[in-house]
Order: structure tokens, then sequence, then C-alpha cells
């Protein structure tokens, strides 16, 4: 065989190669030790002086044109290995993913931001207050003293060094009254703590907003139309809202605001206990000790506190009839309020 067909049946076999292996035998068959190429580099020495340099020449150019053949098919099949890998291993980034599902802020958290944007908007700063309380500022400084009958309303959690768990939000005015000078307009919301039992209506944690307002000529007038306002805005309908006179030692005169039963509109129903009414809050006129005891002028300031339990009204508005549902942490009862 001459150097043209050794050259076209290389170049045939290279192209044809399927695998790097096939690639590889092309490679010893034409190129190798025993090679038809290299067979005829060594056949050289059987020509003439004269004729050798023009043979060379052409062999080299041939083995040239073997090896460049080899090379590109070698590049062409790691490229198309490359490319089968990469549709082999794919991901499309654009499926959704699976079991995605998304959290959602718990009844209690929803009705707390609705209760804030409320009074935020009608200006109102929110203002945090410590959970564990002292004596003091939970009783004392709200004219409730030691030995005062008002304490065995608040079945209290105590903790060591005369520590309390708050049994009520209302410390939270004492601690602004201690910071601030009226004109004051806050509400408080957190959690509070008694020793309580759990039943339907019943929790020993639970959430309170307090709010205070202390300034010049605040009157009765204005904690009810506050009150009635809030209630109003907060279940988005005029539902009827009454106040009954009531005591706490902290505020003088006091009332209780009761609003109509959501579940039965006022007919009467044992979520009501057969009143047609539920009670939502307590609050009254700031007692004039308790400003007195903040270093206040009663002389020149009046104002008006209240506090009410946000899971009752989270409970009314969402009409949920067992309370401990809000703390059971149940998925299928929170996926509601998604
Ligand atoms: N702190 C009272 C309670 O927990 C509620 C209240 C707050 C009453 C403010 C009057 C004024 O029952």
């Amino acid at each position: 065989m001459d150097v043209e067909q050794i050259e076209t049946a290389a170049l045939a076999a290279a192209a044809a190669a399927a695998d790097e292996q096939a690639l590889d035998q092309v490679r010893v068959r034409f190129l190798g030790r025993k090679g038809e190429v290299t067979a005829l580099l060594k056949g050289l020495g059987r020509l003439t002086p004269a004729e050798r340099p023009a043979a060379g020449a052409r062999i080299n150019v041939a083995k040239g044109r073997v090896q460049a053949a080899i090379e590109a098919r070698r590049n062409a099949l790691g490229e198309e290995q490359l490319r089968r890998e990469l549709a082999s291993e794919a991901v499309d980034v654009t499926l959704p993913g699976r079991g995605g599902g998304g959290g959602s802020l718990h009844p209690i958290t929803q009705t707390l931001r609705r209760i804030e944007e409320i009074f935020v908007v009608a200006g109102y700063d929110v203002v945090a207050g410590p959970e564990i309380e002292d004596d003091y500022h939970n009783f004392e400084a709200l004219n409730i003293p030691a030995h005062h009958p008002a304490r065995a309303m608040h079945d209290t959690l105590y903790l060591d060094n005369g520590l309390l768990l708050r049994t009520h939000t209302s410390p939270a005015q004492i601690r602004v009254m201690e910071q601030q000078q009226p004109p004051l307009r806050i509400i408080c919301p957190g959690r509070v703590y008694r020793k309580d039992d759990v039943d339907a209506s019943h929790s020993p944690m639970f959430h309170q907003v307090e709010g205070l307002v202390v300034a010049e000529g605040i009157a009765f007038a204005d904690l009810k139309g506050t009150v009635v306002d809030f209630v109003h805005r907060f279940f988005e309908k005029e539902i009827g809202v009454r106040f009954r006179p009531s005591y706490f030692p902290f505020t003088e005169p006091s009332a209780e605001v009761d609003v109509r039963c959501v579940h039965c509109g006022g007919a009467g129903c044992r979520y009501c206990g057969y009143t047609g009414w539920s009670e939502v809050m307590g609050c009254g006129m700031v007692h004039p000790n308790v400003l007195a005891n903040m270093g206040i002028d009663t002389e020149r300031y009046t104002g008006f506190a209240f506090g009410f339990g946000a899971d009752r009204l989270a409970a009314l508005l969402y009409e949920i009839d067992d309370m401990r549902l809000l703390f059971d942490n149940e998925i299928r009862f929170l996926e509601q309020f998604a």
C-alpha cells in the first residue's frame, strides 16, 4: 500500500471511531511502533538517497494529517461525551418546588396587629413591658397595697425574690408614667399570667392590651367614645357595646365593657351564658392616687385606662367557641388563618 492509500484509510478510520478506545486502536494501527505509517518511514531506508527527501516529506505530511485527524476526533468525542453528561444531569430550575407550604401568623398575632393598627392610626404609641414584674409595679403603685382584698381577684404566680409573673398589663401604665410626662397616649399589648385552670374560656397565660391616656381635660366621655369606636373598627361593624359599673383599685369610676355575643347576636346561647353579651374589657378613669404616686399633678391632669383580653376578642372575631384552640398549635386549626 502506498502513502496515499494508507493516509485515506487512516483518516476514514479516525473519523469512524465510535469511542476513545476505538480511536486508540486507530492510533496504534497507523502511528504505533509497528503501525502502517511508521512502517512507511522505516521503509525509507530502502530508497535511493535521491528519492528519500521527497518520499520522507510526503510520509511526514501524511503522519501529521493522521495525527491531526485523530486529535480532532478525540475532541469531538469529548464534546459529545460532555453534552451527554450535561443532558443527563440537567436540572430544570424553573420547576416549582415540592412541599413549599408557607407559614402564616398565628390568629392571636394577627389580632394584636389589627388592634395595634387601629390605635396607631389614632396616634397612640405601642410600648412593651416585662412579663416578670415586681410587686410594686403589678400591685402597689396601682393602688393595690398588701392585703388589699382586690389582690384576691388576681391568682398570682409568684417567683423568688418578690418577683411575679404580671397578672395584667396595667403595670405598663406605671412604667410609662415613670418615664414620661403627660400628655400620654399609649397601648401595651402582651402576655399575662394567672393561676387558672384551662377550660374553654380560661388559660393560665393569655393576652391583654392595656391603654392609657393622660392629658388635660380627659373625661369619661373620651373613654367611652374611644372604646366604642375601637370595638366598631375592630369588628368592622356597629356591634352592640355596653358599659357596666365595676370596680378596679386603679380606676375611679370603673366599668366593664361587654359586646353583643357574636354566636347568638344577643338572643342568648351557651357561649354567652344566655346573657347575650360577652365581657371584653375593664376600664375607667385613672385613680388620682395612681397619678399622684407618679408625681403627676392631679389638679391639672386626668386620664383613662383600659385593658382588654386579646384572646377573647380574637375568639369573638373569628367565632371560635373554645379558647384552647388558640393555644394547642393544631396545624389544621391554624391553617384556616393563613
Ligand atoms: N387590669 C385590669 C384586669 O386585668 C383591667 C383594667 C385595665 C381595668 C385598665 C381598668 C383599667 O382585669
